[in-house]
Parts: structure tokens; sequence; C-alpha cells
């Protein structure tokens, strides 16, 4: 049965979810399950914008019979070729062989490296500003390279003031009924799966989010209808300063984040009584995980949140124990920037996981290692704690209290 979803008078929402998948991109856990997004306008020309996966191929195609009723699709605007959105343009193309394929350049070549039909006879190339005119809408092409690959651009509908927005401004997690921001605690139940997907979707392109950001706002944005997650209409200002600071690298909030592995409970033991010593500081809002419980993209949207940071370690096949040292690369590969580290290391005979945590987290512009004197063998002893006060009061100096 379709189930499609009136945007406006005349933009449909063609979108469904999946909550079985475990994995989406294969890599990151949605416990809220995924949408993937497709919106129809239906003027006298008729639009599709982006397909779905093919999870999703079922429901989809119910849903574009259903919008087009007996008209024929005119155009179909391909913002972003990954599978999770383009996966289902052959067939829609097979379906309808008269349609034309607005995209960049670059989504042509790509086209052709993930099908076989050909592109060249559909294809109406854009770049930058170029508009296309299909009767009361008028929508026009903005690039948006690497948000999230290269072919990349973004859609703006001046009669409705809709910035369809590819993977930008996205989220994890399904749609529930409620397609809108406005019908949700969206802050509260939301913002958080949408920092998660920034962080590890786009995260790395900070830089090219600030120049989308830019282009944005010379835009009377009303709604913004993105390729995953809720459609934004109230919460579009909070969006974008979010969007802001993470592109930009801008903590969030001004406390601590702890994360640590710990094999027998020595480290854990350690970074617990720091956590304690903080809070009686003053120290608010303070955070903990243990990575080897907590998936690193959750743990990576906190340290985009957070301004200061400590990794806690064991010393692990004369490296960095296994679950720290994959957070420690998503973090490197994510381009996090400017933040300030406590890093110790823990190790039974020979701790040297405090070197190579440095030694990976130099290489993100900004960072500042407050304090790697703890080192912990075995367990923390009583004569180590004057250092535990220390790195202490060095955080809390730190963050100017
Ligand atoms: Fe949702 Fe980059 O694809």
């Amino acid at each position: 049965m379709h189930n499609i979803r009136k945007i406006t008078d005349d933009i449909i929402y063609l979108g469904c979810s999946d909550r079985r998948l475990c994995l989406f991109e294969s890599a990151y856990p949605v416990k809220d399950g995924m949408s993937y997004n497709s919106y129809l306008i239906n003027d006298e020309k008729t639009v599709l914008l982006d397909t779905v996966d093919k999870t999703c191929a079922e429901q989809f195609y119910e849903n574009l019979n259903a919008a087009l009723g007996e008209r024929n699709l005119d155009y179909i605007v391909v913002q972003h070729m990954e599978p999770d959105h383009g996966a289902l343009l052959e067939e829609v193309v097979k379906a309808h062989p008269g349609v034309k394929i607005v995209c960049t350049q670059k989504t042509v070549a790509m086209i052709k490296q993930f099908f076989n039909f050909d592109i060249d006879s559909h294809a109406v190339v854009v770049k930058e500003g170029d508009t296309l005119n299909t009767g009361r809408h008028e929508l026009k092409f903005i690039m948006a390279p690497m948000v999230h690959w290269p072919e990349v651009m973004v859609t703006y509908d001046s009669a409705s003031g809709i910035l369809f927005s590819a993977d930008a401004f996205g989220s994890f997690g399904a749609i529930n009924g409620n397609l809108f921001d406005s019908e949700v605690n969206w802050k509260h139940d939301y913002l958080d799966e949408a920092r998660r997907y920034y962080t590890n979707i786009v995260g790395k392109y900070g830089l090219q989010v600030q120049m989308l950001l830019k282009k944005a706002a010379e835009l009377d944005i009303k709604m913004i209808c993105p390729l995953h997650g809720l459609m934004i209409r109230e919460n579009i200002d909070l969006l974008v300063e979010k969007y802001n600071r993470w592109s930009t690298y801008t903590p969030e909030e001004d406390s601590v984040m702890i994360a640590y592995s710990s094999v027998y409970g020595g480290t854990e033991s350690a970074v617990s009584l720091l956590a304690a010593k903080l809070a009686d500081k003053g120290v608010k809002n303070i955070k903990m995980f243990d990575v080897s419980m907590t998936h690193h993209s959750f743990v990576l949207a906190e340290a985009f949140r957070y301004s200061h940071i400590v990794f806690a370690t064991t010393t692990y096949n004369a490296g960095i124990f296994e679950s720290m040292e994959c957070l420690l690369h998503s973090i490197v590969a994510h381009n996090l920037q400017n933040r300030k580290y406590v890093l110790i290391q823990n190790g039974s005979w020979a701790p040297t996981c405090g070197g190579l945590m440095r030694e990976l987290l130099e290489k993100l512009k900004g960072t500042e290692i407050l304090d790697d004197t703890i080192a912990i063998k075995s367990t923390l002893k009583e004569e180590q704690l004057a250092g535990v006060d220390n790195v202490v009061n060095t955080i809390v100096n730190s963050l100017g209290m």
C-alpha cells in the first residue's frame, strides 16, 4: 500500500524507513532505524528529487506510482549518487523512458560507474546557479561538493522556500508518522542523532560545509527537506547554528568527556576518581564512555560536542587497546580540531600507549595536550593521587573556572 504524504499542496513525500537495518553504510549502528527521503513536485512538469535505498524499493515504487497517477515523470533531479538515494535510478528510467536526469557532470560519471543504461541521452547537466522552471516552481541548483560526496548539489525552490538539502541537515533515525520537526520534541529527542549523523558522515568536511552554509545564508529558507530524517521548519535557525559550530569544530559544551577502556578495572577506577574530583570542583555535565561498550560513532559525536577530552587506556600488544585505537582513528579521520586533551596510560609492565595516543592526536589542527603525566601500572597508587589532583586543577583552570 502506498504511503505518500503532503509536504505542500504540490510537493509529495515518497520516502520510507528501514527499522531492521543494523548498520547504516555497513558502519553505523542505527538504533532508531533510518529513513530514505524522496520527493515529487507535481507541477506542470513532474519532478522527482532522488530515489531511495534498494531495501525500500517496493514501498518507493508504490509511492511514486500513487503520486504520479496517470502522469509521466518528466525530470529526476539526482542530488547525490550514493546508492542510499540513487539505487533505483535505472528502474525509474526504464519505467519512464522519456525522463530527463538533472545532475552535475560528476554525477553523470558516477551514474556510469553504478549503472549500464545510456545516461547521456537523459542527462541535463547543471552547474552552480542554474535553474529549472517547472511551471509554478523554479528550482535553483547549488553545488555542495563533499557534503558528502564530490558530485553533490542541493536544490532551492523559490516558490515554496524549501531547500532540498541532500545529506546536509539529515539525521539517523526512521520517520515515525510525524514528518516535521514541529510535530515532535526535536531538540530533546532528535538533535543527538542529527549530531551523530553529521559528525560521522560529513564531519571531516567542515570547510565544504561552511561553503554551503554561506550559500544557504543568501536564501529565504522556510523549510529544509533532507534525504534522511525529519523535514525541518521550526528549528532551522538552531540547526544552522549547530552546523556552524560542528563545521568549525567549535565545542557546544565547556566541560569534560572521558573516554576510556579498561581490561581489569584499573583504568576505569582511575578515571572514575578523576571524574568525581572534577565534579567536586564544580565541573558540570561530565560524560564518561567505556569505548569497548559504546560504539565509536556515539563517542565521536560527543567529542565534537565537548571542549575537553580525557582519553585513558591500556597498552595492548605494545600498542593502544583495540577499541580505543579504533575511536582515535575515527577522531583523526573525521578531522576534529581545537580540542584540549588529557591522556592517561596504563600498562602492567611497559606502558607505551600514551605516546602513541599523542602521536595520533597531534595530527589534528589545534590539538592541545594539557597533561599526559599519569602513567598507571595496573592500578592507581596512593602516591599518584597528587598527580590526579594536578590534572584536575589543570582541567578546571583551562575551563576558566
Ligand atoms: Fe545519504 Fe551520502 O548518502
